[in-house]
């Protein structure tokens, strides 16, 4: 890959005046004391998201795809394109990245904002991947297919709540084809303060995916160095993990 690249100039994050920060923390602070009552139909975790879309808070967003995705994708082993899938694909680096190495890619994110900043940066990256406005634990509900080769999540399953989760496995299962490839980015070590639950263990990869067909390849922790995630040494700090896993059967 030619590392002067980068697949997402619209990175939407913002310089704040200090009164706007201490006010958007005051909000977040005002979720995390929240975050345990239960309101009917409130999912603190996508308050969470639209807000920090919404404010410019997005200290997870980068220019480049991460090291795994571009060894699976240029390494000596690399599989043909085929189609692609981007959970959580947030302002749409990773599926830009694709995109430009000839996948056919479909990328789904929740928030409005954030996928109007990956159309930017797709139409100026001169690619026209599938965006979907949607929730990854219902696919099937949004018209996103099946047979994908490559599924890639980048931070969105390690922050869904734990109701959630059972079925984000059995709707991605149903979107991968045989031998499909997915690549799952989670912290192992969130931060504590984090607003909403998050975190993902190789444990809990391994265990909810095998029931649906998958075999837990690698888990490794991944390095956001060269990435410009704009949380300093978050990778470190909370354990970015990588885990491989390939799809036994459809
Ligand atoms: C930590 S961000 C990572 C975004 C992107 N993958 C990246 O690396 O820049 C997680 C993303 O997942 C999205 N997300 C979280 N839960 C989701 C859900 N249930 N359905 C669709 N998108 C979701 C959020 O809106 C957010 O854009």
């Amino acid at each position: 890959m030619d590392g002067a690249e980068n697949y997402g100039t619209d990175l939407n994050i913002r310089r704040y005046p200090q009164w706007v920060v201490a006010t958007a923390g005051g909000v977040l602070i005002g979720l995390l004391l929240l975050r345990r009552r239960t309101l009917p139909g409130v999912r603190w975790y996508r308050v969470v998201y639209w807000l920090a879309y919404r404010l410019g808070l997005t200290v997870w967003q980068r220019r480049t795809p991460p090291a795994e995705l571009v060894a699976l994708v240029e390494g000596p082993s690399a599989p043909p394109p085929g189609h692609a899938l981007d959970l959580g694909c947030g302002t749409g680096t990773d599926t830009i990245y694709l995109a430009t190495h000839g996948w056919k890619v479909t990328a789904i994110d929740m928030v409005p904002k954030a996928l109007a900043s990956a159309r930017r940066n797709a139409s100026a990256a001169g690619v026209a991947p599938r965006f979907i406005e949607g929730d990854v634990t219902r696919l099937r509900d949004f018209g996103v297919g099946d047979g994908y080769t490559l599924v890639v999540d980048f931070g969105c399953f390690h922050t869904l709540p734990e109701d959630r989760r059972l079925a984000y496995v059995s709707s991605v299962s149903q979107a991968a084809g045989p031998r499909a490839t997915l690549l799952l980015y989670g912290f192992s070590r969130p931060p504590k303060a984090a607003p909403m639950h998050a975190g993902v263990t190789v444990d809990e990869v391994r265990h909810r995916f095998s029931q649906d067909g998958w075999e837990l390849v690698s888990a490794e922790r991944a390095s956001a160095a060269t990435l410009g995630i704009g949380v300093r040494r978050a990778d470190e700090r909370f354990e970015l993990s990588v885990f491989q896993l390939e799809r036994l059967s459809s």
